[in-house]
């Protein structure tokens, strides 16, 4: 083939993302190959190539034909679903491929198969990168969030392609080299966890919007696009407000309120816990976005749960409008819980990425992460802008909750947050997210915790000494012993 109609990239898997990032490669000028088993895939976006401008797109039939179609040194970015089909595009791609080439996967894979896959294919001298792309498939089709972690080399060689087909913000493209490694898919899986975290929190302050100040579908969408003007705008909170505005095509009302409530999953989010606990770091906004995701699995349990709980007397007010509300007033509030809310759980977000780049020595730099995420992907948000600058401030930044910008916001939000909170606890309805930041916050913010009386029972139970206040040391004591000496003991009592 004459190298001047060769490609200057490749694209395997041309399911909804696969397609859209290969339109988008082609339609900001780079000459793209595309390849997919299924052939019906390949002429479908070879198809929409020439209706959507006579793009730069090639479908190729075959492995082989594919990477021969490509400029030296190969780049091929695979999108098949995460784990065994990546490994066997990996090997009917590399089969043909030579020292040099590079494999991009841009899945929600795993970090550790990357890594893996990392060292095996070195072996062939071909390079990888990991890719979390962020952004469905409008992201995908006009530019996502992209965070490309493995061999800086293989970024290198596709920088510019990467820059152009990325969300574009003010301070640049939505891309980064993240880290060595599964950096990248690391990265990724945080990311979501972190959306996992901003949809509960935003389902929490539209449930108490409507059970305790009895707004209507109407109103929510007025107010989550009011919202949507201030500090909170946000993919997510826009999205939402046009959610309120839909009415049901198949029946009366909105179809908000038709959908079944059982939450779907794909795992980055149980990952993203996982991972937390593994490294002991804090992340319970994100843990109770997950545990609400299990329990509206349990539709029927919960139905059932109802029914009983009724049966044994549970008030009936619980869970009803409160009467006499200040609608302003709740819905100001609200905007402040979930606004403060919010900080804490990208606080947790943000720890658990610093402990692993720890862990791993990837250098991670949360600033910028923080900058990519403002564009492209799903929890694109201008509140991005100031964790930027907040860790521009200081990189050490122990956590977001004391910038002393964040800290302002937190001190001037917390009577609000308290007052959604007190009121959606004695109303019934349950606020997980939120309570677990303002838990979280006040945990933190607190000098003395009551984990001296813990220490104590493990000293007592197990002699797993402790340690002193006003002296260095291990102490142990025989806590029972004495206690049921002394007059005042336990023993004494009886
Ligand atoms: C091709 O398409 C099918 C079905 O859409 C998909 O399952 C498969 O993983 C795709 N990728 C490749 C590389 O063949
Ligand atoms: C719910 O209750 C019904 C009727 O008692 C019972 O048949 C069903 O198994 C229960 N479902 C669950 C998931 O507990």
């Amino acid at each position: 083939m004459d190298s001047s109609t060769l490609s200057r990239i490749g694209l395997a898997g041309l399911a909804v993302m696969g397609q859209n990032l290969a339109l988008n490669i082609a339609e900001k000028g780079f000459p793209i190959s595309v390849y997919n088993r299924t052939t019906s895939k390949v002429d479908e976006t070879v198809d929409r190539a020439h209706r959507e401008g006579s793009l730069p797109l090639t479908g190729q039939y075959s492995p082989r034909e594919f990477v021969l179609s490509l400029q030296r040194p190969r780049s091929v970015i695979i999108l098949v679903k995460a784990g065994n089909p990546v490994d066997q595009t990996i090997a009917a791609l590399s089969d043909h491929m030579e020292p040099g080439d590079c494999i991009i996967d841009g899945g929600n894979e795993w970090y550790e198969n990357t890594e893996r896959r990392i060292q095996q294919i070195s072996n062939k001298g071909i390079l990888y990168l990991g890719m979390g792309v962020s952004g469905g498939e409008e992201g995908a089709r006009n530019g996502p969030s992209l965070m490309p972690g493995g061999s800086y080399q293989a970024y290198s060689n596709i920088q510019d392609i990467l820059m152009k087909v990325a969300a574009q913000v003010e301070d640049g493209p939505c891309v980064t080299y993240i880290g060595e490694g599964g950096a990248g898919n690391f990265v990724k899986m945080v990311h979501n966890g972190i959306e996992y975290g901003d949809m509960q929190l935003i389902s929490e302050a539209y449930d108490v919007l409507k059970h305790v100040g009895g707004l209507s579908n109407s109103e929510l969408a007025d107010i989550f696009a009011e919202w949507n003007s201030g500090e909170l705008e946000s993919f997510l909170v826009e999205i939402t407000a046009d959610i309120f505005k839909v009415k049901d095509d198949i029946g009366d009302g909105y179809l908000v309120d038709k959908i079944l409530d059982k939450t779907g999953m794909k795992g980055t989010g149980k990952w993203t816990v996982q991972q937390a606990a593994e490294l002991s770091v804090a992340a319970p906004t994100i843990a109770a976005s997950l545990d609400c995701r299990y329990l509206s699995g349990l539709k029927e349990e919960r139905e059932n749960a109802s029914a009983v709980l009724k049966e044994a007397g549970l008030n009936e007010e619980a869970g009803f409008v409160k009467s006499g509300i200040d609608k302003k007033r709740l819905i100001d509030d609200v905007r402040q819980a979930l606004y403060a809310s919010k900080i804490c759980s990208y606080a947790q977000g943000m720890n658990l990425l610093r402990a692993k780049s720890d862990e791993k020595g990837w250098n991670l730099n949360l600033g910028e992460l923080a900058r990519i995420w403002k564009g492209g992907c799903i929890i694109r948000a201008v509140f991005l802008d100031r964790i930027k600058k907040a860790y521009q401030r200081n990189p050490n930044l122990a956590s977001l909750i004391v910038d002393p910008e964040f800290a302002k916001e937190m001190v001037q939000r917390q009577g609000a947050w308290r007052r959604v909170v007190g009121l959606a606890i004695s109303a019934g309805i349950s606020t997980p997210g939120m309570c677990a930041s303002l838990a979280y916050f006040d945990t933190y913010r607190r000098a003395r915790l009551p984990a001296n009386l813990v220490q104590a029972q493990r000293d007592l139970f197990g002699a797993h000494t402790y340690e002193r206040l006003d002296r260095p040391g291990a102490f142990h004591t025989e806590w029972t012993k004495i206690a049921r000496q002394s007059g005042t003991g336990v023993a004494a009592l009886n």
